[in-house]
């Protein structure tokens, strides 16, 4: 990475703002039930302390679109972190205001302050310069840690750049390394697992992906789209009928790049969208007029899964299936323990297939597990992110 980190720069006793991606999910009581992306900013936290800095952390929690609401507050995320860290965590009341000002003059070395969740402002994600002035002017330097937030332009991860010293912390850090080394550089076959409901949002990382993989394995609910390009019928399933000329052309290019193009060849189809309907495994040719497909079948698990264990690298990104619903978890679970086995590179590029890894209890057997969903996306589409970008060279 040709951009500084918390190791390139001077920070003993200093007064530091951090941005972190705390955006975790809570069930309606406000309990966090998933912690992935606190315990992924802990080393960094860790690392300022060690330094006797001030540390004041701010991060976003879902999309509150600049109103004040208590089920936004990232008070549970500082009862979680300080039970992690061991450690008294400082709650600030507000985000700018005098409750967070007065709490970030008075906060001692080795201290922690938690801002309230920065999007009950609007003008956070505005990327207004008043408000990234005033965020800024709590810190001396900036550590921007949010790697799952990378992609947006907010005055807490591009705007208060300009105002403070940037630089990265470990878990930025630490996510280019994989997911950078993993495209750049990969021990081959390389082969990408893509899954997902629509083409349209895939299709930056698709043809990114066409230029470096040696097999692209497609599932998700956007083989469909696929399926009714090649002329078959879908019955009711996620059919992106304006995208059936795109459909195509990926076909092509993957055939004129030499890319091995895989397709299930069975799907397991629903009469309902309701985690008990019937259900049955067809041929991808015969999907029976009424019934959706919500998963790839057993043959097409078995095809993959030996396709798979030729690869020396992996990416995958999105669930195969439906896999909130467990009947129709089967494909993204039966790969993802496939994986587990293999001794090769495994990547998950973040969001929901993520979810899925950490739900099958099979986190600790890949090689990493992006705590961006869009972020990872867009890194992986080759787009720059504006939170790295605005980041400080070496
Ligand atoms: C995420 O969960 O992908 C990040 O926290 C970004 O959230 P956003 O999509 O609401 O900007």
């Amino acid at each position: 990475m040709n951009k500084k980190t918390v190791k390139d720069i001077d920070l003993k006793d200093k007064k530091v703002l951090v941005r972190c991606d705390f955006n975790v999910p809570m069930d309606e009581n406000q309990n966090i039930t998933d912690n992935t992306r606190i315990k992924a900013a802990l080393p960094t936290i860790k690392y300022l302390l060690e330094q006797n800095c001030k540390v004041i952390l701010c991060s976003h929690l879902g999309r509150p679109k600049g109103e004040v609401l208590p089920e936004f507050s990232l008070k549970p995320v500082a009862k979680e972190l300080s039970r992690l860290l061991g450690k008294d965590v400082i709650m600030a009341n507000d985000v700018v205001g005098e409750d967070a000002k007065q709490k970030a003059e008075n906060i001692k070395n080795g201290e922690i302050l938690l801002l309230e969740n920065l999007r009950f402002h609007r003008e956070e994600t505005d990327n207004d310069p008043e408000f990234a002035k005033r965020l800024a002017s709590f810190g001396e330097i900036f550590v921007n840690d949010a790697f799952g937030t990378a992609h947006r332009a907010h005055a807490s991860t591009e705007g208060v750049t300009k105002y403070l010293p940037a630089v990265s912390g470990f878990l930025i850090e630490k996510e280019l390394k994989f997911l950078g080394d993993a495209i750049s550089n990969p021990e081959r076959p390389f082969m990408a697992i893509l899954g997902g409901r629509k083409v349209s949002d895939k299709i930056g990382v698709i043809e990114s992906l066409l230029e470096k993989v040696d097999v692209l394995l497609i599932g998700g609910a956007m083989a469909y789209t696929f399926f009714k390009a090649m002329g078959y019928e879908v019955g009711n399933s996620i059919c992106e009928l304006d995208k059936l000329d795109l459909a195509k052309e990926i076909m092509q290019k993957a055939k004129e790049k030499n890319v091995k193009f895989m397709l299930p060849v069975d799907t397991k189809v629903g009469k309902e969208f309701d985690p008990n309907t019937e259900s049955k495994i067809v041929k991808y040719t015969e999907i029976p007029d009424g019934w959706e497909g919500f998963d790839i079948g057993t043959e097409t698990i078995k095809i993959y899964a030996e396709e798979l264990k030729k690869a020396k690298t992996i990416i995958w990104n999105g669930p195969l299936g439906l896999s909130e619903f467990e009947q129709f978890a089967v494909g993204t679970n039966s790969i993802a323990k496939t994986l587990a086995d293999l001794d090769v590179v495994k990547i998950i590029g973040g969001g929901d297939s993520a979810a899925a890894i950490e739900k099958a209890g099979l986190a600790d057997k890949f090689t990493h597990i992006s705590t961006g969903g869009g972020a990872s996306l867009e890194f992986l589409e080759g787009k720059k992110l504006p939170g790295i970008e605005a980041l400080q060279d070496k």
